[in-house]
């Protein structure tokens, strides 16, 4: 019981700091793609978008073993939950917009290790998604909130 105990908390706290890694890391991407034409703005873009892919990681390790794993409140729970539905939505509408911004730096980050500039037009776009991603997140933290407390669940 303890380690199971144990281990639910670890995912937890994982889960939110997540959370405080995530959330100002698309933020801060989205200020820096406004400069990426310049080099010192295009790096900060880079380290803002590895922290948020680190992020990523961690609602993915950790999202899918609290909900159907021992250590919450059970897959019965979450899949009857018409919020948590709701939060995997949200969560894959973030994942669909976040497609163009992350194979477009990953094309910025391969013309640089080729010694060239990289064509950053569409870096306006990218910064709109991560604002827009932003918001979606905000929205998951809320209905993450109601659906850890029952709401929506039929009585
Ligand atoms: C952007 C991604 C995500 C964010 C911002 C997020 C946020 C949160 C927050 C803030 C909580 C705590 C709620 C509270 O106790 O008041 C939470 C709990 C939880 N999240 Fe997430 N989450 C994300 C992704 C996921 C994913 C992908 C899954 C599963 C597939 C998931 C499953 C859970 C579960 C099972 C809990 C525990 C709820 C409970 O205490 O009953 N999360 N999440």
């Amino acid at each position: 019981m303890a380690v199971i105990a144990t281990a639910a908390a670890i995912l937890s706290a994982l889960h939110l700091l997540a959370l405080a890694i995530g959330l100002p890391a698309v933020v801060l991407r989205a200020l820096a793609l406004r400069e990426a034409s310049d080099p010192a703005a295009l790096r900060r873009v880079f380290a803002a978008d590895a922290a948020w892919g680190f992020a990523a990681l961690l609602w993915l390790a950790t999202g899918p073993v609290r909900a159907f794993g021992p250590f919450e409140k059970g897959a019965t729970f979450y899949l009857s939950s018409p919020l948590f539905h709701a939060k995997l939505g949200l969560f894959l509408a973030v994942f669909a917009l976040e497609i163009a911004p992350m194979a477009g730096l990953i094309r910025w980050r391969m013309a640089l290790g080729r010694g060239e500039s990289p064509d950053v037009g569409a870096a306006r776009l990218f910064g709109i998604l991560s604002w827009i991603e932003a918001a979606l997140v905000v929205a998951i933290v809320f209905v993450a909130a109601f659906m850890a407390r029952g709401f929506g669940l039929a009585r």
